[in-house]
């Protein structure tokens, strides 16, 4: 590349810092099946990242492309006569206003601070350490390293009631670049274990359950996210495929139960949506796996906090055919899950309302691990906002307390089925 030729030279520095500078992300109206086949097949060859696929007539598509393809894809989109527009001119331009406003924050102090930005892994580790220390009924499991040897941890909040208790297990960033996820489920575990406002609903909450938080599943997929030298796009896990030179998993194309790559996810390491070699392939996958099955009598609740797009999703994922036995129940969970929130989630079985895919730790939650209210979340902002995952710091706490809302009144809710 230009970077080897004028190596040490300032513009090669510069270009390698800057790999979203001239990427486009484009809105495209399809209005057939077989055009979002078209333009989903040319994933691969265009290096296509698709931020969102179309589920319902009239529904939009969101796909991000490199300079280099952008008029090749212009072509195949008049060739289909799509209508598109250009959503964002220049990703780039986003990610660096993203960096430049998290660099200007002020250094953490107090233990809220944690709750206000987009932490580091090592930021998550301290204030995940500092809560144990400071909350005694508060438990540090560790459910064991990442590809990259990364500690991953569950905190358990609850108090003790000398009883069988239910528990409920939420979860944050499986997909590297969803990083509101983390940071909600951070003010989960602060709201929850300190209690700031002493709200009687997360009292009488602590006393009826146990809360299983696990608030980053995918670390080095994180971490490789926040680096300014990488990929702030980067959704999957970082392990090294045996024959390729493409890095990484889709951790949620990932779980055995129903695996399938023809599914919603791929075959090909080079994919985003690469559901491995095999079936719990990954030990980010293997690390809920043993975790959900580990606390397998207690966990009746499982939500996976992802973004972007306010959906309210439950099994199954795997196929749009199947429908859950209990569908009524678990669409009256979420309907009233949703209703305690300002924002408009969309509710639905997630093959039904979002797109097929299988390998996902929803389904694998309910089908294998026997947690009967299982959930994936998908967090603000809306599936029509231009920014999708780059967000600014400021959204955080508004994002985090309308979500706690959804939170508890999901608690309430499967506790009146148990
Ligand atoms: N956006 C999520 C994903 O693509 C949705 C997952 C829904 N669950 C499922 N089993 N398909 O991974
Ligand atoms: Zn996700």
């Amino acid at each position: 590349s230009s970077c080897l030729i004028i190596a040490l030279s300032a513009v090669c520095v510069l270009s390698s810092n800057k790999p979203f500078h001239g990427h486009k992300v484009l809105r495209i109206k399809p209005t057939s099946y077989e055009q979002i086949k078209t333009l989903t097949d040319l994933e691969h060859d265009l290096q296509l990242d698709f931020w969102h696929l179309p589920h319902v007539d009239n529904d939009h598509m969101d796909v991000r492309v490199a300079p280099k393809f952008v008029q090749h894809l212009n072509n195949t989109l008049r060739k289909l006569k799509l209508d598109f527009e250009e959503l964002i001119v220049d990703v780039q331009v986003l990610v660096d206003r993203e960096t430049k406003s998290n660099r200007k924050r002020r250094a953490i102090r107090e233990l809220e601070d944690y709750t206000k930005h987009f932490l580091s892994y090592s930021e998550i580790n301290s204030f995940l350490f500092q809560i144990v220390n400071l909350v005694p009924t508060a438990e540090l499991i560790n459910i064991n390293k990442t590809n990259e040897r990364r500690d991953t941890y569950v905190i358990k909040l609850g108090t003790p009631m000398g009883r069988w208790k239910p528990a409920i297990f939420i979860d944050a960033g499986i997909h590297a670049r969803e990083w509101i996820a983390p940071a909600t489920a951070i003010n989960f575990i602060y709201q929850l274990a300190i209690n700031p406002t002493r709200d009687a609903v997360i009292t009488d909450l602590l006393r009826k359950f146990d809360f299983y938080i696990a608030p980053l599943v995918n670390a080095d997929g994180y971490e490789h996210s926040r680096s300014s030298t990488s990929n702030r796009l980067w959704r999957k896990n970082r392990s090294r495929a045996a024959n390729s030179h493409c890095i990484g998993v889709d951790i949620n194309r990932n779980f055995g139960y129903e695996w399938n790559p023809a599914a919603g996810g791929s075959s090909q390491p080079c994919s985003d949506l690469f559901s491995g070699a095999f079936k719990f392939s990954e030990p980010e996958s293997r690390n809920l796996r043993n975790f959900m099955l580990s606390k397998k009598p207690d966990l009746k609740g499982y939500l996976t906090l992802h973004s972007y797009g306010l959906y309210w999703l439950y099994p199954w994922g795997f196929s749009d055919t199947a429908t859950a036995v209990d569908d009524n129940k678990l669409r009256a969970i979420a309907r009233t899950s949703v209703n305690a929130m300002s924002k408009q989630y969309t509710i639905g079985a997630s093959a039904k309302v979002l797109y097929v895919a299988a390998g996902g730790s929803d389904d694998y939650a309910k089908a294998v691990a026997g947690i009967p209210y299982s959930y994936t979340v998908e967090l603000p902002p809306s599936s029509s906002a231009f920014n999708g995952f780059i967000l600014s710091e400021s959204k955080i706490p508004e994002i985090a307390q309308d979500t706690l809302k959804g939170l508890k009144a999901y608690a309430y809710s499967i506790h009146d089925y148990i």
